[in-house]
């Protein structure tokens, strides 16, 4: 009997190892992905674009050297330096894309920044609010809910058709909420169950992983509001026990 009782338990147990397996490798996925996009962006920038400033500078300085030079010349040299200047304004551009420095700043200037660029490219009104001007986190928790923000950001010039958003990011005992409004077009129930939409399903299960959640609150035609809610010490739990 108590046999037949354990082999009755051993299928959940399965489950809920299989689950906690794919939920460990989520995050192990993306832990290694932050990583790799941080070592790439730091060769961009050391290996390519300290090199890029430095073929500048020579070339400036040889031409300084040039006497009676054509107009040919002239223009050429103008040429050039126009090309290295466009390649060093892309290898910077590719390396903040990749990892913006302003993450080492911590999780509210890394989120104003990130409003600010987003907004005045998409052509968006916005209102960012953060009564701290900092709040104390584990780096890789700021970096997750700033990927979060990307995603919510993509997601508002792809598909809400708005024309403001409201970013309000908070402290309040002991969880870190970040709010974001727009007054597009709203959305259903189906658009966050579409079959190759990853985005919102990635979000919540971040969100999970973390011991928080992400709430969606929309008004047809009217506006989307996404709330992400985590617990401050979440990851740090996380690292005492790996540790
Ligand atoms: N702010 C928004 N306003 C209106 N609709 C939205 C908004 N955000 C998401 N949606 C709807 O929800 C759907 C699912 O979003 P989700 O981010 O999961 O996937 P996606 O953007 O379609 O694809 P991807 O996997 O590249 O993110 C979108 O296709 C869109 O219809
Ligand atoms: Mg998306």
């Amino acid at each position: 009997m108590q046999d037949k009782l354990k082999q009755l338990q051993l299928p959940e147990i399965e489950i809920t190892n299989s689950y906690e397996d794919s939920s460990d490798l989520f995050s192990y996925l993306q832990i290694i992905k932050e990583q790799e996009r941080a070592k790439i962006a730091k060769e961009i920038q050391n290996d390519i674009g300290k090199i890029l400033t430095e073929i500048k500078k020579e070339l400036l300085s040889w031409d300084k050297d040039i006497g009676n030079k054509t107009n040919a010349y002239i223009e050429k040299i103008e040429l050039i330096e126009a090309l290295v200047d466009q390649v060093i304004g892309s290898a910077k551009r590719i390396s903040m894309d990749l990892r913006p420095d302003v993450l080492d700043s911590g999780v509210v200037a890394a989120i104003k920044w990130q409003a600010k660029k987003f907004c005045e490219q998409a052509n968006l009104k916005y209102r960012f609010s953060c009564d701290n001007d900092e709040i104390l986190m584990h780096p890789d928790l700021s970096i997750a809910i700033f990927r979060m923000f990307q995603e919510i950001l993509t997601n508002i010039s792809s598909h809400a058709n708005a024309t403001r958003i409201q970013i309000r990011l908070s402290e309040k005992e002991g969880w870190v909420n970040l709010e974001i409004t727009d007054n597009g077009m709203g959305m259903s129930d189906q658009d966050t169950k579409k079959p190759k939409s990853y985005g919102i399903r990635g979000m919540r299960e971040r969100c999970q992983q973390l011991e928080g959640y992400l709430l969606i609150t929309t008004k047809s035609g009217k506006w989307t509001k996404i709330s992400i809610s985590i617990p401050i010490k979440s990851l740090e739990k996380a690292s005492i026990n790996s540790s």
